[in-house]
């Protein structure tokens, strides 16, 4: 089982970071292949939390080599600052491989990310302000400073003016702001440069050498399939491919490598910033779920927003992504309700729809349909098997595996390693 993909399959917060880091023991190399640190991910070892924005789950496995890909966009102060903050608790990230082709994320782009959600005001699309949307969009403009652009100082002079001559206008004529002074983007930047550069590898030779030889390769996504520039819900999106294909791109791996592809899906929806979300809650339940599954955001401490599981969404993803299983995370977060409601499909103007409408304006006005399944009491956070669960959790969990196209290959029962169900090896 050499390359597998690990992708939210929500609006992201299903539980990556552990699912990454349960699975980092037994594969030899972890990629980030998209996304930067707008990323959150939460990895419980023992007693010890840890919360990882732009570092692959699998640094914390001393077996696993950690990759940062092409297609993902670095902040080299947060890459510097995550990897000291790591090294202080113990944690060895000497092995990190880093891509010289990613793109860098320079103050200015932080900046532009800021002032255009501010500009947009009651539109905005409730960004992490990390400035991950300027970034791409100078990537695809063909203006993006690259990390090896670090080692040529007259190459990255010459990009970095070129970046501000015309984003200096924007931001002074329109946003009413000082213009970016190029010269001390340039000897930032280059301040970082000696320290990233022991990690800079040429990652696709790495990664396409490593499948060849029987390696495990383990793609971690950011964000999730809902957030997707191309499938999500443009434009409450991120800006980048966190969909399985992003995995190809952003690692430069061809699909013909890839052999399983992993959807990990929470037990109930969130999502953080602004756009549709059919299930969403206004009640005391969606305060309970908020409150009992710990809903605040790892990157931005926002609040998120909470509703019922839709299979709506569950079965998108598997069509979007070519899912062959999920993980399902965070079913002990269910336990207390007499039902639980499950969206199986909408209603938009009068008429059942059991497939994610590609219209924007139909989503919009799309009211779930549910259907109540019996809940459980018990504690099921000590449960090892799926036999161990109460018989309406094993009927919850298969309800949801038949609505939502894809076996159910592990459950999430508690944030730690050892909280969880597994059903089918993801290695085998
Ligand atoms: P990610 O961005 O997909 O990695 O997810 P986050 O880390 O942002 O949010 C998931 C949260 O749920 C974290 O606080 C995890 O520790 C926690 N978590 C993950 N799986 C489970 C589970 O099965 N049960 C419970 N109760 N918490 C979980
Ligand atoms: P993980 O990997 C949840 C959301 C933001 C905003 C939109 C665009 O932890 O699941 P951006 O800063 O990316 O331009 O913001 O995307 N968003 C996330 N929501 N989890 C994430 O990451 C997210 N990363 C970005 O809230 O709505
Ligand atoms: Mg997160």
């Amino acid at each position: 089982m050499p390359a597998l993909v690990l992708l939210g399959a929500q609006w992201g917060d299903e539980g990556k970071g552990k699912a990454t880091d349960l699975l980092g023991g037994s594969v030899d190399y972890v990629v980030r292949y998209q996304g930067g640190n707008n990323a959150g991910h939460t990895v419980v070892v023992g007693d010890q939390k840890y919360a990882l924005h732009l570092l692959p789950s699998g640094i914390l496995s001393p077996e696993c080599t950690p990759v940062i890909g092409n297609g993902v966009v670095v902040d080299p102060a947060v890459l510097l600052s995550e990897l000291s903050g790591l090294n202080e608790r113990g944690v060895d990230t000497s092995k990190l491989l880093l891509s010289g082709n990613a793109h860098l994320i320079t103050p200015y782009h932080t900046t532009v990310d800021k002032v255009t959600e501010r500009f947009l005001g009651k539109r905005k699309i409730g960004t992490t302000g990390r400035g991950i949307g300027p970034t791409y969009a100078d990537k695809i403009n063909r203006v993006g400073i690259r990390v090896q652009d670090l080692y040529d100082e007259s190459i990255l002079i010459q990009k970095v003016e070129a970046a501000l001559d015309f984003k200096n206008q924007i931001l002074a004529k329109l946003y009413n702001r000082r213009a970016i002074d190029a010269g001390k983007i340039v000897e930032e930047l280059l301040a970082y440069a000696d320290q990233i550069k022991p990690y800079v590898a040429d990652t696709t030779l790495i990664l396409n050498n490593a499948i060849d030889e029987g390696k495990v390769v383990l793609f971690e996504g950011g964000q999730g399939t809902l957030l997707d520039v191309d499938h999500g819900t443009y434009p409450f999106v991120t800006s980048s491919n966190p969909t399985a294909g992003g995995a190809c791109t952003g690692a430069g791996v061809g699909p013909t490598k890839i052999n399983r592809v992993i959807g990990i899906l929470k037990a109930y929806t969130t999502r953080v910033g602004a756009g549709p979300f059919p299930t969403e809650l206004f009640d005391e339940d969606g305060e309970a779920l908020r409150t009992i599954g710990h809903e605040r955001g790892v990157t931005t401490g926002r609040d998120r927003r909470c509703g019922w599981f839709d299979a709506v969404i569950a079965r998108y993803a598997t069509r979007v992504n070519g899912l062959t299983d999920f993980f399902l995370t965070k079913l002990d977060v269910l336990t207390g309700w007499e039902q639980i409601p499950v969206c199986v499909a909408y209603e938009i103007d009068g008429k059942r729809v059991e497939e994610l409408p590609y219209s924007q304006s139909d989503f919009h006005h799309a009211k779930p349909i549910y259907e109540m399944l019996p809940g459980w009491s018990e504690d099921i956070t000590k449960a090892k098997t799926f036999s161990d669960l109460p018989k309406n959790a094993q009927a919850y969990v298969k309800a949801l595996e038949e609505m939502s196209g894809a076996p159910i290959s592990a459950i999430g029962v508690g944030p730690g390693r050892t909280e969880t169900i597994e059903i089918n090896s993801f290695l085998s």
